[in-house]
């Protein structure tokens, strides 16, 4: 009988070891090397069909042609942005996300819309619950198959049958290999069965889609090595309470990353949210205080949205500071610039700062709806509803410009904001405005301007 050989894997990079250590050294994680089978068996191809034998050819670089990549429309415009434009042919994606966040709903609802024949492979439910599903998202298809199989071996077999236009893998850790002995799920597992993915993808120009489990700390499970073979990483992410699911992408070679696709959870399904400022801001009648709205940006997308501030005394000797959805440090910093330069005693005040709709935004144009909704909370006097903020706020006081101005100010004006309060030194291009936009240079005209 022949030995069965095993070696070491780390189970968060996919180093591999000829004996158990308890650190890695490639990644300096401990206690992530696990014991793997591996038995190497003569490899055949994804398939035995002529196209795999396909080999290729050197090309002088003039000669490679550089027309327009064509892509595979969605049919899901959120998607298609935050693709790049749509699925490039041959290109592998991988979706990525915590459990129950809409992963398998999102794909299944994109694969019943398609136009094109696409394979549904599902390691994780039956056809019976996977038909269930589509049931409630009342999209009659008739291009879709769905397939219950977790060898990649007859994967294959089934995708000769059936000719697909686009693949769907859901997940990837539950496929395995019959090349590996080890358990689905494992590093050399996931890596065998990734690279045999891709191998069809590259040979057959169809794309596919992967679904990845992530781990508790957020990252794709296993597989940082996943992460590096596939062409695009695509993270779907929201608080489970919220209805809003925000989908971005992590790594994108056929595009950019700063792009950002908004869905909502309904009864039957995701519906894409392509005027997200709408949800963002609350729709109340007359103005409380303690609000502010920002003209930010996510990638190239402008979006509206609501900061909610507290400002109450101090209960406790060491005043509480709390955000949901913005930079702590960057609120304390705000906090202190406020004290210093507009001679506010926010050090016995409590401040509590909310981003509405659960989302987290990374911009410093955000400063400037924060500092007016603190003050507008400490002062208890409400800022008119159609008025919104888009500046930097520096640690003198100073009302600093920001990026792509131009941009912000028009999707103000289109969601019918009537000022907006820009710094006094950003360069606007942006002609013949219906809304008035306020220039100001530091935090006291802006006090006086909002506040006296
Ligand atoms: P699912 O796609 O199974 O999540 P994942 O594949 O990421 O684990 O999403 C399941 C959740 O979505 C579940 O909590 C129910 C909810 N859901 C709806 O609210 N409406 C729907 O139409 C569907 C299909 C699911
Ligand atoms: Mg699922």
């Amino acid at each position: 009988m022949a030995k069965t050989k095993t070696a070491y894997f780390c189970q968060s990079c996919g180093t591999q070891y000829a004996k158990w250590i308890g650190q890695c050294t490639a990644c300096k994680q401990w206690n992530t090397i696990v014991e793997e089978l591996v038995q190497k068996t003569v490899k055949t191809d994804w398939t035995n069909n002529e196209t795999s034998k396909k080999v290729a050819q050197p090309l002088r670089i003039h000669e490679i042609s550089t027309e327009k990549e064509v892509r595979l429309n969605t049919q899901d415009l959120e998607l298609n942005r935050v693709l790049g434009g749509g699925l490039v042919p041959g290109s592998l994606v991988l979706l990525g996300g915590e459990p129950g966040i809409g992963k398998s709903t999102l794909v299944l609802q994109m694969a019943l819309k398609l136009p094109y024949t696409t394979l549904y492979v599902s390691g994780e439910e039956s056809q019976k619950q996977i038909k269930m599903r589509a049931d409630r998202l009342n999209e009659p298809s008739e291009n879709c198959y769905i397939l219950t199989e977790t060898k990649t071996q007859n994967i294959f077999r089934q995708i000769v049958k059936t000719e697909p236009d686009i693949v769907v893998i859901d997940s990837i850790q539950t496929l395995h290999s019959d090349h590996i002995e080890s358990a689905a799920g494992s590093i050399s597992q996931i890596r065998e069965c990734t690279s045999e993915l891709i191998k069809f993808a590259k040979e057959t120009h169809t794309p596919i889609l992967l679904i990845g489990h992530i781990t508790k700390d957020g990252s794709i499970a296993g597989p940082k090595i996943l992460e590096h073979m596939v062409d695009t990483v695509l993270q779907f992410e929201g608080d489970r309470n919220y209805v809003y699911r925000i989908l971005r992408a992590l790594k994108n070679r056929f595009g950019s990353t700063a792009e950002l696709g908004i869905y909502e959870m309904q009864g039957n399904g995701l519906r894409e949210v392509n005027n997200p400022s709408e949800i963002l801001i609350s729709k109340n009648d007359s103005p409380r205080s303690g609000t502010a709205i920002a003209g930010t940006l996510e990638g190239m997308r402008p979006l509206m949205i609501e900061i909610q501030a507290l400002v109450s005394t101090a209960v406790y000797g060491t005043p509480q500071r709390s955000t949901t959805g913005f930079n702590a440090k960057r609120l304390n910093m705000l906090l202190a610039v406020l004290e210093k330069r507009a001679g506010f005693k926010l050090g016995v005040k409590d401040v509590f700062l909310n981003i509405t709709g659960g989302i987290s935004i990374d911009d410093p144009a955000l400063d400037l709806a924060v500092v007016v909704a603190i003050l507008s909370s400490n002062f208890d006097i409400p800022i008119a509803k159609e008025i919104c903020f888009a500046a930097e706020v520096g640690l003198a006081g100073e009302i600093r410009p920001v990026q792509r101005v131009d941009q912000r100010i028009l999707e103000a004006e289109k969601l019918g904001f009537t000022t907006i309060y820009v710094a006094k030194n950003n360069t606007i291009t942006f002609t013949d405005p219906k809304i008035k936009i306020q220039l100001i240079s530091k935090i006291e005209d802006l006090v006086i301007a909002l506040f006296r």
